[in-house]
């Protein structure tokens, strides 16, 4: 009989979100007046900028004239959206990015998941804890870990606390890992890391000959201008770090679909007979077997989020969720609730009152106020005790849901 892939048997029942949109559904189908407000998984809510759907329908139009129509595209992406990516997003903040390194796809979840395919299953990994649950599942899946413990903590893998003691910014192992999972600003925490912080990481890598997996999907929301947008404005991150970067959360492409990912040309890899290889020309070959570009339509809009217009819109969008970030974070403050992140970032990290394990708090919420936030236990045994709050929801929701909140523990 054919046999499975037994490594998937080793991950904890469900995936974050679908469990909780498991119990949501079984909360609302025995109370169906309930208005429930949802800031659980990190989805946005409000529309797409008006030039990303203008440039959304120029391209449609093209597509239905025979003269301008196009069928599969280059799997890296089209040169226009790689050459605005590299210019707005790289060059112009000073990285040493060019068009060619960029690898345009159909979202971060996928890229992060994806990546593994070009190393060994024997490389050794460290995740931050808690994390964002895709960087773990995808290394059980292929067979990096061994069993999970009594926390959900994997054989195999090394975890990096972050607590609030520590500022939710781990310090770099005692130990040599080959692949390191960095996210900043951080899912879920809201943390963001100073350049020291990621040069310290950098050097690290590179006395190692380790690769950081650096996630900056939530770079648009960083207010402070001194903070690092991308790894590559550290020196030396061009020898050690692959960034992935989403156009969901800034341009709210969530539903749309469209990502890159950036493996510099200089980085490379131990082949098993010692010497090195190219990480670029790996994952230039997985992306062209396994992958046939986004859609032309789609990247169209990508660029436009890098118009003049659409750099404004964008802007608009993204201070539109860090004011809810702000009304959710003073909200809780005011009723002594201990609160994190949410001012570089759209989530919101706060310590459960009185002490709840989280999933406790989660039901609690859910049953008394009609809320859903996700349990930081579902993020790694270190989030055991917090509970994020997603900023991305309408207004009149996060008022609202201050608003229950308060009644119901303040
Ligand atoms: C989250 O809620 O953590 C995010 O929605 C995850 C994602 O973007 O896949």
């Amino acid at each position: 009989m054919t046999t499975i892939n037994d490594h998937f048997l080793k991950l904890k029942a469900g995936y974050l979100f679908p469990e909780i949109g498991r119990r949501v559904n079984a909360f609302t189908d025995s109370h169906p007046d309930a208005k429930v407000i949802k800031l659980g998984i990190g989805d946005v809510t409000e529309p797409l900028p008006e030039a990303i759907r203008e440039a959304l329908h120029r391209a449609v139009d093209e597509m239905g004239d025979r003269d301008s129509f196009r069928g599969y595209g280059p799997e890296q992406g089209y040169s226009f959206l790689r050459e605005a990516i590299a210019e707005n997003d790289y060059t112009s903040r000073g990285c040493d990015v060019s068009a060619d390194e960029i690898f345009v796809s159909d979202g971060s979840k996928c890229d992060t998941g994806n990546i593994l395919d070009i190393f060994g299953t024997d490389n050794t990994v460290a995740v931050q804890d808690p994390v964002y649950p895709v960087y773990v599942d995808t290394n059980v899946m292929c067979g990096r870990t061994g069993q999970a413990d009594d926390q959900g903590r994997y054989a195999g893998l090394t975890y990096l606390p972050c607590t609030a003691e520590n500022n939710f910014t781990p310090e770099v192992p005692d130990h040599p890992v080959d692949l390191i999972y960095l996210c900043y600003p951080n899912n879920p925490t809201g943390a963001v890391a100073t350049k020291e912080t990621l040069k310290k990481w950098v050097d690290f890598a590179r006395s190692n000959g380790s690769i950081i997996l650096f996630d900056a999907a939530y770079e648009a929301f960083i207010q402070d201008e001194s903070l690092p947008r991308s790894i590559y404005e550290i020196d030396g991150a061009r020898e050690c770090a692959i960034e992935f970067r989403s156009f969901s959360k800034n341009a709210g492409f969530t539903g749309t679909r469209c990502a890159f990912t950036i493996v510099p040309k200089t980085l490379t890899g131990k082949k098993s007979d010692g010497s090195s290889h190219s990480l670029h020309a790996l994952w230039n070959r997985r992306h062209c077997t396994k992958f046939n570009g986004v859609p032309y339509i789609i990247q169209r809009g990508a660029e436009a989020a890098y118009s003049d217009a659409g750099q404004q819109q964008i802007k608009e969008l993204v201070q539109f969720y860090l004011t809810n970030a702000k009304i959710l974070s003073e909200g809780l403050s005011s009723i002594g609730i201990s609160v994190f992140g949410g001012e570089n970032a759209p989530y919101i990290w706060l310590k459960t009152p009185d002490n709840m394990k989280s999933w406790e708090f989660f039901d609690h919420l859910l049953d008394q106020a009609h809320l859903v936030g996700t349990p930081g236990s579902g993020f790694g045994a270190s989030g055991e005790g917090y509970f994020r709050l997603s900023a991305f929801n309408s207004r009149a929701n996060v008022k609202e849901a201050v608003n229950r909140i308060k009644t119901l523990m303040g």
